[in-house]
């Protein structure tokens, strides 16, 4: 255990314009989550205290997503060595490690940094390092003979030769708290770009008397996303590692590349996920559950043994009991569907609660909005609803009461009782026969 103090500081004052977006770039979103807090839940990862995220004026949809972590301000974009500058004031007083992480490199991982920090020794700056070939904009790692880290050159500075290095610079680097803004005040801006580079830190430390070293890391992590291209690509090895932490925690991905989780998806022992389904955030599934074909689920739970879908959709407040089946075309929302209950086609139920072991039968919907206001519908246990009833709420259907097929139910069925409202059937013997002959008359006259 390392026992330093831990601050963070995310820099995320960058325009993003390649993303082409009215949204700040940290704020879109992978495996459900934005970029932004993908990075500061690593940083809590790591009992970080403070975590710092370093903002153009204006973004305050990005404060408002790190709350109840603090925003610095960085008036003007003069490069990374000035972004971490505008995080002094927050950091007056701190003296233990500083880590720097960029608000644009949502695949970061806490076990990684934390193995950086367990990895540094003496030295003042610790560079996490990564391998890529070839031309790439990455700033290069240039090591002096006795293998620690002499300094870094950015791409766009580089001579050809440190251009072929392939040990590069992944943006993440930790620092000694208490010297970090004396170092940050010693950077000029003498470069290709004429901006303040955090990445010249290394030669100031060692020009100091201070070691540096690379702690190295899958390249993967330190993917950037400056496009909705890298976008997709950062999605791409998000879902990745998600599937493959699904199934070594027990469930049955069929066709894993067409199942898409969010950050937060829970799901339990032996449970097997048909080709083609999405979960959106706050989604917990228990053991042995059974989520078959093209189901779509968010913010929703799901017991034991229950079976949903195909072609189910769980919105927000869906709470699916032990045992119970949801079938195809059904919708659930904001509603308990309690043990062993079973709606299996073609049903809309919202807001509402549904007793253990009923029966909701196809085509049944629940009129829960009036427009202004959203209205509970209560179905005792037992209860067997119709095949195409609605139900018009607040209304209440009594415990192993039956409602006949197509009632529009408005008003409350007490338990054990039978509802139907419905028009009655009238009967006319011979009349289709009378018409058939009456139109073909008709015809032959023409
Ligand atoms: C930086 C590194 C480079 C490294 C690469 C890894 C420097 C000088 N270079 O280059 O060595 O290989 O990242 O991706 O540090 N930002 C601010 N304010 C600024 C400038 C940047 O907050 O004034 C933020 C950006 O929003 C971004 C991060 O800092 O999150 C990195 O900035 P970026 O412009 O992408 O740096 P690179 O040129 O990619
Ligand atoms: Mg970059």
């Amino acid at each position: 255990m390392i026992d330093r103090p831990l601050a963070v500081i995310v820099l995320a004052a960058g325009r993003g314009t390649r993303m082409r977006s009215a949204v700040p770039k940290v704020l879109h979103k992978v495996a459900g989550r934005s970029m932004i807090c993908h990075v500061v839940g690593a940083a809590e990862a790591l009992g970080a205290d403070p975590v710092v995220v370093v903002v153009a004026p204006g973004m305050d949809d990005v404060a408002a997503a790190v709350r109840p972590h603090s925003v610095a301000i960085q008036h003007e974009q003069h490069g990374t060595a000035d972004a971490v500058k505008a995080a002094r004031d927050a950091l007056s007083g701190f003296a233990g490690d500083v880590l720097i992480l960029y608000g644009d490199c949502p695949l970061i991982q806490p076990e990684t940094l934390a193995r950086m920090r367990q990895e540094r020794r003496d030295e003042a700056v610790t560079v996490l390092g990564i391998r890529v070939r070839g031309t790439s904009p990455y700033g290069r790692l240039i090591l002096a003979e006795d293998g620690t880290l002499d300094r870094i050159v950015e791409a766009l500075d580089a001579t050809d030769a440190e251009r072929r290095i392939d040990l590069c610079n992944s943006g993440v680097m930790l620092l000694n708290g208490s010297r970090l803004f004396a170092l940050l005040d010693s950077i000029g801006n003498g470069n290709a770009k004429s901006e303040y580079y955090l990445t010249d830190i290394v030669a100031a430390a060692r020009a100091a008397g201070s070691i540096c070293r690379v702690v190295e890391a899958p390249a993967q992590e330190a993917l950037g996303v400056n496009s909705r291209a890298e976008l997709s690509v950062a999605e791409a090895t998000l879902q990745t590692r998600l599937r493959r932490k699904a199934m070594e925690n027990g469930v049955t991905l069929i066709d894993p590349k067409s199942v898409w989780f969010a950050f937060d998806t829970v799901i339990g022992q032996d449970v097997t996920i048909e080709p083609n389904v999405v979960f959106g955030p706050g989604v917990t599934i228990g053991d042995k559950v059974e989520i078959r074909a093209f189901s779509h689920i968010e913010k929703a739970t799901v017991e034991t043994g229950a079976i949903i879908g195909p072609y189910a959709r769980l919105r927000p407040g869906a709470s699916v009991g032990e045992g119970a089946h949801i079938g195809n075309f059904v919708e659930i929302k904001n509603a308990r569907i309690d043990k062993g209950a079973k709606a299996n086609h073609l049903s809309y139920i919202g807001d509402a609660d549904v007793g253990a072991g009923a029966n909701i039968g196809a085509g049944t919907i629940t009129c829960n909005y009036d427009g202004f206001g959203k209205f509970r519908t209560r179905i005792g246990a037992g209860a067997f609803i119709g095949s195409d009833t609605t139900l018009v709420a607040p209304v209440k259907v009594g415990a192993g009461a039956f409602t006949a097929a197509g009632s529009t139910v408005t008003e409350d069925v007490p338990d054990d009782a039978l509802a139907i409202a419905r028009g009655r059937q009238a009967v006319k013997p011979g009349w289709a026969a009378e018409f058939r002959a009456k139109q073909r008359a008709a015809k032959n006259k023409e």
